[in-house]
């Protein structure tokens, strides 16, 4: 397993993270080419930077919009080399000529981060700031990578996703707002038990400030995949209960623990991956901040 702080094995998310950015190409592709065009035109081509790149579907869709827009570079960076070439691989499909791509293997927490990586016009950090201990360094050390002029660009919180019908028939009503509730305990837990985990008391776009960031400001972004589900977001539904029910496990009843199996059973008749009254319903923040 590659190094991280948080003890998750991201090589087993290859899949799921996959399938998310599949489903989601179309709000990914809106926030890009949000992000691209506040890029100030400059000499030469802008230089995105995405860390934690994950399986590469916002580096993608940076490509994407690079390409239609003259050209560029994207640079992926993660520290789990499976997802790194899953996403360099995925990235480099929807390139063409004019867009550069290359990966490079990182630990985002690493101090000499901005001898790894270029000077970008556009640093991507999306959901991998809360997996390093300290997250106001961590984002000090990601704006030392932006050129003049650059944007930093995190996307950190939003709304929590829901899937299923308050009601599923099985059990007690209401299992997605306990499935967040012990996902709640178990993130903090997460950050509680990192080694050298330090609290961040303050607001993200706070942070970007006392990074030195100014222009600091957020937008919030709807994926809405709604019910009758088709087959994609069914199985995306599969995904996130797996996900939640996993690292949720220790919060959940004993009786929530026997609907979760029932449901993640494919030959049970209660398998949620054949409902189609399922959905995925969500809403994440980017927060914002320019290098004067
Ligand atoms: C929740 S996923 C987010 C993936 C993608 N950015 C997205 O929003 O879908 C977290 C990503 O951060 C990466 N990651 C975790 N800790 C890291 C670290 N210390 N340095 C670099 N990447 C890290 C993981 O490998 C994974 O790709």
């Amino acid at each position: 397993m590659a190094h991280t702080h948080d003890g998750i094995d991201w090589t087993e998310r290859i899949v799921a993270l996959r399938r998310a950015d599949s489903l989601d190409a179309e709000f990914n592709r809106a926030v890009a080419e949000r992000l691209v065009d506040s890029l100030t035109p400059g000499g030469s081509p802008p230089v995105v930077v995405d860390i934690g790149s994950g399986a590469g579907g916002m580096s993608a869709a940076f490509a994407a919009a690079l390409a239609s827009r003259g050209g560029g570079r994207v640079v992926l960076a993660d520290a789990v080399e499976e997802l790194l070439t899953v996403a360099v691989e995925h990235t480099r499909g929807v390139a063409g000529d004019t867009v550069q791509v290359e990966g490079v293997q990182v630990d985002a927490a690493d101090e000499n981060l901005p001898d790894l990586l270029p000077a970008a016009d556009l640093v991507w950090a999306s959901r991998v700031v809360h997996h390093l201990p300290d997250q106001q360094k961590a984002i000090d050390r990601l704006a030392r990578l932006l050129a003049p002029g650059g944007w930093l660009a995190m996307s950190e919180g939003g709304l929590a996703t829901r899937c299923l019908p308050w009601d599923l028939g099985i059990g007690e009503p209401g299992l997605g707002s306990r499935l967040t509730a012990a996902r709640d305990t178990w993130f903090e837990r997460m950050r509680a038990e990192m080694p050298g985990s330090v609290r961040l008391p303050i607001g993200w776009t706070s942070a970007l400030a006392v990074a030195g960031l100014s222009d600091t400001r957020s937008f919030s972004f709807v994926v809405d995949h709604p019910a009758p589900a088709s087959e994609p977001v069914r199985q995306s539904v599969v995904d996130w209960l797996v996900w939640m029910s996993g690292v949720g496990e220790d919060g959940l009843s004993e009786s929530d623990r026997e609907v979760v199996q029932r449901l993640l059973d494919p030959d049970d008749e209660a398998y949620v991956g054949a409902r189609d009254d399922v959905f995925v319903l969500g809403a994440s923040t980017v927060h914002l901040g320019r290098r004067a």
